[in-house]
């Protein structure tokens, strides 16, 4: 497993750029892009804080099987993946297929990740969801991201593994 210096180093630098959040409902799985997202350490333990809205597939999939993984790309390389997983959902269409993407088993085998190369590759148990009280958020950011929109839950996950593919 990386350290978290190294991990987190590289999660500071490009989350901003697009990852890929793999899901699976236990037979299927789903990638969808995240451009936010915090490692860090809480519990006593390390973790990663993502937001999910409401109307994705893999909010769904979260409801049913409570890991995921995070690979992020190093580079640009997986520019255009990022943006067709970004854009459709998994509900419309094999994403793995369209955007060129292959899934390998990830170390603790329920929640694949993406295959390929200059991935960091986080493998994740959700510790704590809470849907989000908008209403409690500085009104200036309610106004911009939550106005005809759904409210994210936010996931705190344990990081179970770390490495570089
Ligand atoms: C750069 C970028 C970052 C995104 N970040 C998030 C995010 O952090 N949380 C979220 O719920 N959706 C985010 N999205 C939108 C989802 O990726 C998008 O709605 C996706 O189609 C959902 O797929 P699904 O229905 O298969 O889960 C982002 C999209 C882009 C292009």
């Amino acid at each position: 497993m990386l350290e978290a210096k190294e991990y987190a180093k590289i999660f500071a630098d490009r989350i901003a750029k697009g990852a890929f959040l793999t899901t699976c409902d236990g037979q299927k799985s789903d990638t969808m892009t995240i451009g936010w997202g915090s490692v860090g350490y809480m519990w006593a333990i390390p973790t990663v804080t993502v937001m999910v809205r409401q109307t994705r597939l893999t909010k769904e999939n979260l409801n049913q099987v409570k890991s995921f993984t995070i690979s992020v790309p190093v580079d640009d390389s997986y520019k255009d993946a990022i943006a067709l997983c970004g854009t459709k959902s998994g509900r419309d269409l094999d994403k793995f297929a369209a955007a060129g993407l292959k899934c390998k088993a990830s170390k603790a085998g329920t929640t694949p990740v993406i295959d390929g190369k200059g991935l960091l590759q986080l493998e994740c148990t959700v510790l704590y969801e809470r849907l989000m009280d908008v209403d409690a958020l500085a009104p200036e950011l309610k106004d911009k991201w939550y106005t005809g929109d759904t409210e994210h839950t936010i996931y705190v996950a344990k990081i179970t593994d770390a490495y570089l593919d």
